[in-house]
């Protein structure tokens, strides 16, 4: 679990989620306080208070005398967060005006090769970057930015867009004069994680928007990166970096501190990049889902959307475990991740002759074992439980000493695994993938030679250590390679569906490339994240969903650039529809925990297509009443509804809603039991907008479960320029089912040149 969640960010992420437990924030009896936010409802404010703040804190007077208020909301809610009692919080939720008080959440952070892995390169003479893409804007909340870093060169722009109404704010070795025409914002947000969590420690972290942790500088880099030549780790990688949209510029919104994210924060950061006018908001971080209208996140993302700002996450990082997505509103672009065509491998020949590859990359500071050394199973030089999964101070150096150590992963960070081999002695590492992890290779900056194996050579490499009287091996450093295998593959981490909260919408909405990516660092860490790690790099390679978050953050703002007035969900429509989920030779993308063909589940709609997405043909448009018809048909109460939207908004009594009405570009069928019936059946209904040509469309149909039926009326529709038709979809099958599996889909409109993908899943209740 712990190692998932190391992939998902950074490795002090992971220290922290696993040492210091979520326990040590949310403890409080009955006379403690803690965070609340508190969501009113504005039209209710008496008319004799003329403004909402001294409303807010005449509300807050009524319950406690002595509660601060942390923040007061406008623009992603109505309303504030403050320090209650558990009492406190009971009596204000019983006024009136108040519709919701929510306790705190603590969300978790969760490319030189990329641009020409996407086809990116292409893109200048298609379309003249430096005038369109300079004027968009992508707000990243994360963990600040190192602003220093050549990735932040603002020499190729122009003046910062009038548009821009937000600020760079000064603090701890953060000046104004770190802002420039790239990095044109900095804030800062921690009053609520220094409520909850306790006052930062200023010499581990920065009491400004600088990053002391990496990854808020490797996302913005990805994004909006500025091209710099000769980036790279340790000599891997190495080529020209640039984010998916180099002119575009980068406003840092800094709520993640040691780790740890927090709702109240987050929302004031939200608040923030709404006013300040942001096109794109990029949040790489997450927390297990929950109901729309208890997710300040989404809360938050909704008020954006109605903005006209695109709002993509991170899927999260705990796969491949089913229905472990996260940010999964459908008012977000959820991004899980997939590999890329570039690898760092290194061989493990065995004293036997046998040779496996698996990934590393190698400083190349320490000796390498390149000549056999004595290879050594963790389990079998155990000091303390847990050595056969190298656990700190597990490992007796007797045993250890020059040698090669055979690790599995788990419970603690890979580059941790390096440290404590290291620590006794060894010379080199073996790290070894269990079950879950596949076939996935994470090259990590380990601090000694290490080779990250996958789950077929680890079995075979512990074979050898059980049946040989002195095993021994060698490690090869290849450094960096490019094409050797297929790509893109889904990472085992990556987070699968069924989606949590509403099954019909199918997520994640696509993959991007979040497995070692190289991206712009801090300075004031080592690349491992590690305290003994003194090291320090322009370029790290790290791997999570948070990495492919920015990815499509940046290809959503390449889009808004060309066509500045589509809606965040055209947006998305453009990115979901042309996906591709096939290689070339028309097999399907694999999944790394599987080494088998991917699902949508785990891929959605398939791997982003940059080049595509700013042709799709069709959309698939949304506004924010649809969301509202959407919330309707989930029975919310106009209470909760209003918790979303900031605004009263009443379902229709007589009017029938439905959640497979909502125009989302896939289609999660979920089939409910009927009685007396011989066939189930499932509807959906869209409505497609021409944003091309005019012209027809035809619909085709493939689906894995031949149990279902499926058809498509009209399948046919011809659309003039700027055009809506609507279709009906209609799925059937025998009721009660022979069997409850699962199945997949995809629905294709084509007009013999653009294609407009649909993916389709299929399960029972
Ligand atoms: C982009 O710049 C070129 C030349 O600098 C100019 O001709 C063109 O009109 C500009 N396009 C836009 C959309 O501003
Ligand atoms: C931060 O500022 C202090 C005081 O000026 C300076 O000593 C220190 O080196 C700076 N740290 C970094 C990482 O720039
Ligand atoms: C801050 O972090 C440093 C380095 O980890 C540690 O030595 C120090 O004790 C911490 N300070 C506080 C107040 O926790
Ligand atoms: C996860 O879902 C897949 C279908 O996508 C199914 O085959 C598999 O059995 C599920 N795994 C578990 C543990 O439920
Ligand atoms: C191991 O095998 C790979 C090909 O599978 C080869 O490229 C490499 O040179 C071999 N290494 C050694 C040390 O034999
Ligand atoms: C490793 O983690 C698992 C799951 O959290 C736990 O059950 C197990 O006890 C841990 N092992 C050790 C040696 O700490
Ligand atoms: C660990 O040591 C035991 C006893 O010497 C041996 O039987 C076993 O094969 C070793 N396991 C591995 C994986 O090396
Ligand atoms: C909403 O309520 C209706 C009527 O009670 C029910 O048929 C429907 O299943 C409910 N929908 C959801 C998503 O709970
Ligand atoms: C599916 O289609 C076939 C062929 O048209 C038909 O025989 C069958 O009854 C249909 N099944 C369902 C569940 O609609």
């Amino acid at each position: 679990m712990c190692d998932k969640q190391v992939s998902a960010a950074t490795f002090v992420f992971f220290v922290i989620l696993c040492d210091v437990s979520l326990a040590a924030i949310e403890k409080t009896n009955d006379n403690q306080k803690s965070t609340y936010i508190v969501h009113v409802t504005k039209s209710e404010m008496p008319t004799i208070l003329n403004h909402h703040s001294i409303w807010y804190s005449s509300l807050l007077k009524s319950v406690s005398n002595s509660a601060e208020m942390l923040y007061t909301y406008d623009n992603a809610i109505h309303g504030f967060s403050t320090r209650l009692t558990p009492e406190e919080a009971r009596s204000l939720k019983s006024q009136i005006g108040i519709l919701k008080v929510l306790p705190e959440k603590i969300y978790k952070p969760l490319t030189t090769r990329t641009p020409q892995f996407l086809g990116l390169d292409k893109i200048t003479h298609m379309f003249p970057e430096s005038n369109t893409t300079s004027d968009i804007i992508i707000g990243l909340l994360d963990t600040g930015v190192w602003p220093e870093s050549k990735s932040f060169d603002d020499v190729e722009l122009g003046p910062i867009p009038r548009s821009w109404k937000g600020k760079c704010e000064s603090g701890q070795n953060f000046s104004v004069a770190n802002c420039n025409k790239k990095l044109i914002g900095a804030r800062f947000f921690l009053k609520g994680f220094e409520a909850s969590v306790g006052p930062l420690n200023a010499t581990t972290q920065f009491r400004s928007p600088r990053d002391s942790d990496g990854h808020g500088t490797h996302t913005a880099s990805t994004a909006a990166g500025s091209a710099v030549k000769g980036a790279n780790l340790f000599g891997y990688a190495s080529g020209i970096a640039r984010g998916m949209v180099p002119h575009a510029r980068v406003a840092i919104y800094k709520v993640c501190w040691e780790d740890n994210c927090v709702a109240s924060d987050i929302l004031a950061a939200m608040d923030a990049a709404i006013s300040d006018n942001v096109n794109v908001i990029s949040a790489s971080l997450g927390g297990q889902a929950i109901d729309y209208d208890e997710e300040n996140l989404a809360i938050g993302a909704f008020a954006a959307m109605e903005k006209g700002i695109v709002v993509a996450c991170a899927a999260g990082n705990d796969g491949p475990t089913n229905s472990t997505l996260q940010n999964v509103a459908p008012w977000m672009i959820t991004v899980g991740a997939g590999t890329i065509d570039r690898d760092f491998p290194v061989y493990v020949k065995l004293g036997n002759g046998q040779n496996y590859s698996g990934v590393s990359i190698n400083d190349g500071s320490s000796f390498v074992p390149r000549t056999f050394v004595p290879l050594v199973y963790a389990g079998n030089a155990s000091v303390k439980v847990g050595a056969e999964l190298c656990l700190t101070d597990s490992l007796d150096p007797e045993k250890v000493k020059g040698k090669i150590v055979f690790c599995d992963r788990g419970n603690i960070s890979r580059v941790e695994k390096g440290l404590v081999v290291k620590s006794a002695g060894g010379v080199g590492m073996v790290l070894a993938n269990g079950e879950i992890d596949g076939e996935e290779l994470v090259g990590d900056a380990h601090l000694l030679p290490t080779a990250a194996v996958g789950f077929e050579a680890s079995k075979a490499i512990k074979m050898y250590l059980q049946q040989t009287q002195n095993p021994t091996a060698t490690l090869a450093f290849e450094g960096t390679k490019v094409g050797i295998k297929p790509s893109p593959i889904v990472s085992a981490y990556s987070a699968r569906g069924p989606n949590p909260i509403t099954p019909e919408i199918l997520k994640p909405d696509f993959i991007a490339p979040g497995t070692n990516i190289l991206a712009a660092f801090t300075k004031f860490a080592g690349p491992t994240n590690l305290d003994q790690d003194h090291r320090r790099v322009d370029f790290n390679i790290i791997t999570g969903t948070s990495m492919a978050c920015p990815h499509a953050s940046g290809i959503a703002a390449l889009i808004k650039s060309v066509y500045p007035n589509w809606s965040p969900a055209a947006i998305r429509s453009a990115l979901v529809t042309t996906s591709y989920a096939s290689y070339k030779n028309g097999k399907k993308i694999l999944d790394s925990a599987t080494n088998a063909p991917s699902t949508p589940f785990a891929v959605g709609a398939g791997h982003v297509n940059p080049i595509a997405a700013l042709n799709p043909g069709l959309v698939y448009d949304l506004t924010a009443d649809d969301y509202l018809n959407f919330l309707c048909a989930l029975n919310y109460t106009s209470d909760r509804i209003e918790a979303v939207a900031r605004r009263k908004f009443r379902c229709d009594a007589q009017k029938h809603y439905s959640v497979t009405s909502l125009n989302y570009p896939s289609f999660g069928v979920v089939f409910k039991p009927v009685v007396r019936s011989p066939i189930a059946t499932v509807i959906h209904e869209r409505t497609l907008t021409n944003v091309g040509v005019a012209g027809t469309y035809k619909a085709s149909v493939t689906l894995d479960i031949p149990s279902v039926n499926i058809t498509v009326e009209p399948n046919v529709l011809s659309f003039n320029k700027n055009e809506k038709k609507s279709y009906k979809v209609t799925f059937t099958t025998p009721n009660p089912p022979k069997r409850r599996q699962v199945g997949f889909g995809r629905l294709e409109w084509s007009n013999g040149k653009i294609i407009v993908g649909s993916p389709i899943s299929i399960m029972w209740e």
